[in-house]
């Protein structure tokens, strides 16, 4: 029987008076990539940043990973317990070289073997970065930071890896293989979180998925149904 590893329940958080994320309840099984798409302002980095443990104060329902309640722990315990959101917008470390940048994925980790063999495989991934481990991070372009992040993702050895938007900012071309990759980090057993506005992109990775609007979830449904689906295609999808 598939585990769920996060469940979010009528979870809602607000900025002061303004609520960002109102009553929504998703689940994310272990093994699966389940996606959140929505338009701006939807809510969908809120809720990443709040399973995170990243904003606090604003929280109301409940976070399980495991079955534990991790609601209100920090974001340092979160981190902890194999929950890993990878840098939003490219917010790499500039000053530091790529390497540099994976080593503090690994920071918390004590299992020397096993992080080498993750170097290899995130460098595997991103050849590119792996011929400019000595460079600064903050003078590679924007594709390449964004590979970068989702290699630091990796090598802290999540048991869930979340990603905002992979795909931001991005040219059609590197988008392609941002996401062929997203899903070569899924068969290769990683659980994954995916937030994006680019739904067409997400849904086509994704097992799974949830439309997120204005703070509520308006559909679920498995990535391929969502596809399918007239509604979706209108609202998210950009086609007619
Ligand atoms: N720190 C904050 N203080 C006040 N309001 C905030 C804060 N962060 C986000 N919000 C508001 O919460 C709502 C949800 O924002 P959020 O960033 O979660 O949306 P999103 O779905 O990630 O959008 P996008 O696709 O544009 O990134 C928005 O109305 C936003 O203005
Ligand atoms: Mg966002």
């Amino acid at each position: 029987m598939a585990t769920k590893i996060l469940e979010v329940n009528n979870f809602s958080y607000s900025y002061g008076r303004i609520k960002a994320v109102d009553d929504i309840s998703f689940y994310v099984e272990e093994g699966e990539i389940v996606t959140l798409i929505g338009g701006n302002g939807a809510g969908k980095t809120t809720t990443l940043r709040a399973i995170s443990g990243l904003i606090r104060g604003g929280q109301s329902g409940q976070i399980l990973f495991k079955g534990q309640d991790i609601t209100h722990l920090s974001a340092h315990k979160i981190t902890g317990l194999g929950i890993a959101q990878c840098l939003e917008g490219r917010q790499v470390f500039s000053h530091l070289t790529v390497k540099e940048n994976l080593q503090m994925g690994a920071f918390l980790r004590k299992d020397q073997n096993k992080i080498k063999k993750d170097y290899e495989y995130v460098y595997g991934l991103f050849p590119r970065l792996k011929e400019r481990d000595n460079q600064l991070a903050g003078t590679l372009s924007g594709g390449e930071q964004q590979m970068l992040a989702v290699g630091r993702g990796i090598m802290m050895d999540p048991k869930i890896l979340m990603m905002d938007e992979p795909s931001l900012g991005l040219a059609p071309i590197v988008v392609n293989s941002i996401f062929e990759i997203i899903r070569q980090i899924n068969a290769d057993g990683r659980t994954i979180l995916l937030v994006e506005q680019n739904s067409n992109a997400a849904l086509s990775v994704a097992h799974r998925g949830y439309v997120v609007e204005t703070g509520h979830i308006v559909m679920s449904d498995t990535a391929e149904n969502l596809r399918k689906s007239e509604e979706v295609k209108k609202a998210y999808l950009g086609l007619e």
